[in-house]
């Protein structure tokens, strides 16, 4: 039997295409830019990072050869799988050997804890062959240990000069890049030589803002995830027996459902953002389907597919609060909810100790969704939302209510269900071709931040609307995408996160079609990634990056 399949085989060979400044390789120089304030609370965050705020953004230009020294980095991948994550590590690789053959890359392995526990591989060429253009974190796999402690801080010191390293870089999203500014920051007020750079990493896509355009792997799980909605889409428009609730990953933002939504067309499509901003009560979306149901099955189309983003129920503003007074309570009655073992018990006690409309929701919710609720946090203390059957629950509340339509004689359809949730399926997918030249290209790029010894930087490639020739290499100071938010009832330097956008051109783009989607069949089928034929298959992009940058 093969070890590896054909695709796997031919895959690894792919040549990743690579912003044309790097023609000749590393043969470039630095080129500083303007400096830039934080993008909000300036002075908090100035206080916090006396050494790394304020930083000129880098830009790169080609030059004559450069003469480099050997260089041993170290690379972390952090939090969720995201395609290309593989490929970073190649760009890096590549990168460094270019510099200078001696140059090593260490991989810390299972996330930052490999870090401070010293766990890690030397990454030679052998290994890293393997891996290109390859999805999944394997080569050194992930962790959500989160790097915030002073002493955690010295362990990675003390590491990373027992190995020489002396740059990290760290993979990760919005939290992860957070906390490898402020080690940069530390490592840089006890003038240590260690520059730590960050990568863009998230399905979820809420990783961009002015100076970065995308985060990693957005592009390639939206199409797997949109290839899966087509292909339902067009059972359901076969069969026309049941509708499809689709609940997609996506941790807090929509960004993930609302390029989905616009690739398929499904009949109904609910975006977080747009619910919080008009307060919609978990009836009132309830209400929406159910409109929609009703509307289609006149028709005689019992069936349709809706999609949701996994992170719904916390947008919700009563849900919301429910959620946020679940929190306190379960932290302060923690000994005592351990101490009840059996699930109905708990459930009563917590009931008992939620006061006015968080009670009377909380036990209106079925029991599932309940224990979903008050399930255990993320080591960043989010709640863990892929977890919580949103779709599950919005079915059961459907249901109740087109039973009482029923009744009442003013519906007279069937609405015969089947959810599914997407998540997992589209975080370790072979990246897209989009996703395998990114990656690379932030890798290499990365690799020259290091050279540069640009701390507290992020890895960034701009102009990706355009074909990879003109994409535009270069670092962004991370500190310019903080402000200070409440986390844990701290005020803590976070990296800003990007939510969907009710003004921007792809909600709007959305809006202009929802009710064509709703009333009609529009499905479209985007089948699944190509890896080899027509340029506009192959090379083409989300429809978010287009909209946003058209
Ligand atoms: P990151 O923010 O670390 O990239 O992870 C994103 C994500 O895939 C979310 O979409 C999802 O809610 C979460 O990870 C699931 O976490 P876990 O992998 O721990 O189950």
């Amino acid at each position: 039997m093969n070890k590896l399949s054909e695709l796997h085989k031919v895959r690894t060979g792919y040549k990743p295409k690579l912003p044309s400044v790097f023609n000749h390789g590393p043969a470039v120089r630095i080129v500083k830019g303007e400096k830039g304030d934080s993008a909000g609370d300036q002075e908090k965050i100035k206080a916090l990072f006396p050494k790394t705020y304020g930083l000129p953004a880098i830009g790169f230009e080609a030059s004559e050869k450069q003469v480099y020294q050997p260089l041993n980095v170290g690379v972390i991948l952090s939090g969720g799988q995201a395609p290309g994550g593989h490929n970073v590590i190649a760009g890096i690789f590549d990168g460094l050997k270019a510099c200078h053959k001696d140059s090593k890359l260490f991989g810390f392995l299972g996330g930052p804890s490999g870090l401070i526990e010293n766990s890690y591989k030397e990454l030679t060429g052998e290994i890293i062959e393997q891996y290109r253009n390859t999805g999944g974190f394997d080569m050194i796999a992930s962790g959500r240990t989160k790097l915030e402690s002073v002493e955690q801080f010295e362990a990675a010191l003390k590491n990373c000069k027992t190995l020489d390293i002396e740059a990290l870089v760290v993979i990760g999203g919005d939290d992860s890049n957070t906390n490898a500014a402020v080690l940069g920051e530390y490592f840089a007020q006890k003038n240590e030589d260690i520059t730590v750079i960050g990568v863009p990493k998230t399905i979820d896509g809420d990783l961009k803002n002015d100076m970065v355009e995308a985060s990693f792997g957005f592009d390639t799980a939206t199409k797997v995830y949109s290839e899966l909605i087509g292909n339902i889409a067009r059972d359901a428009n076969s069969a026309q027996k049941y509708w499809h609730v689709i609940r997609l990953m996506g941790r807090s933002a929509s960004h993930i459902t609302l390029e989905c939504a616009m690739k398929t067309q499904p009949n109904h499509t609910i975006i977080s953002e747009e619910v919080a901003a008009k307060e919609q009560t978990l009836q009132e979306i309830v209400d929406d389907i159910v409109d929609v149901v009703v509307a289609r099955s006149k028709k005689g189309n019992n069936f349709g597919v809706i999609v949701i983003p996994e992170g719904l129920i916390e947008f919700i503003p009563e849900m919301g609060i429910l959620i946020r007074e679940l929190n306190d309570l379960m932290a302060k009655y923690e000994k005592e909810l351990n101490a009840i073992n059996h699930v109905d018990e708990k459930r009563k006690y917590i009931a008992s100790k939620l006061e006015g409309h968080s009670s009377e929701l909380y036990l209106s919710l079925p029991k599932r969704i309940a224990d979903q609720l008050t399930m255990e946090r993320d080591p960043h203390g989010n709640v863990q939302v892929s977890l919580i059957e949103t779709d599950k629950l919005l079915v059961y509340m459907v249901k109740e209510r087109l039973a009482k339509l029923k009744n009442e004689g003013k519906y007279e359809g069937n609405f015969k269900t089947h959810t599914h949730f997407f998540g997992y399926e589209g975080r370790c997918s072979f990246p897209s071709n989009f996703d395998a030249d990114y990656t690379y290209s932030l890798g290499y790029t990365a690799a020259l931040l290091a050279k540069n010894k640009c701390t507290g930087y992020m890895s960034s490639v701009r102009n990706l609307k355009d074909d990879a020739k003109n994409w535009i290499p270069g670092g962004v100071p991370i500190t310019r995408m903080m402000n200070i938010e409440r986390r844990h009832g701290k005020d803590k330097p976070v990296i800003k996160k990007a939510m969907v956008e009710l003004e921007g051109t792809p909600f709007k783009t959305f809006m202009k079609y929802r009710k064509k989607w709703a009333a009609g069949t529009h499905y479209i089928y985007p089948g699944p990634i190509q890896y080899f034929g027509p340029e506009e298959v192959c090379d083409a992009k989300t429809i978010t990056l287009k909209l946003e940058h058209e």
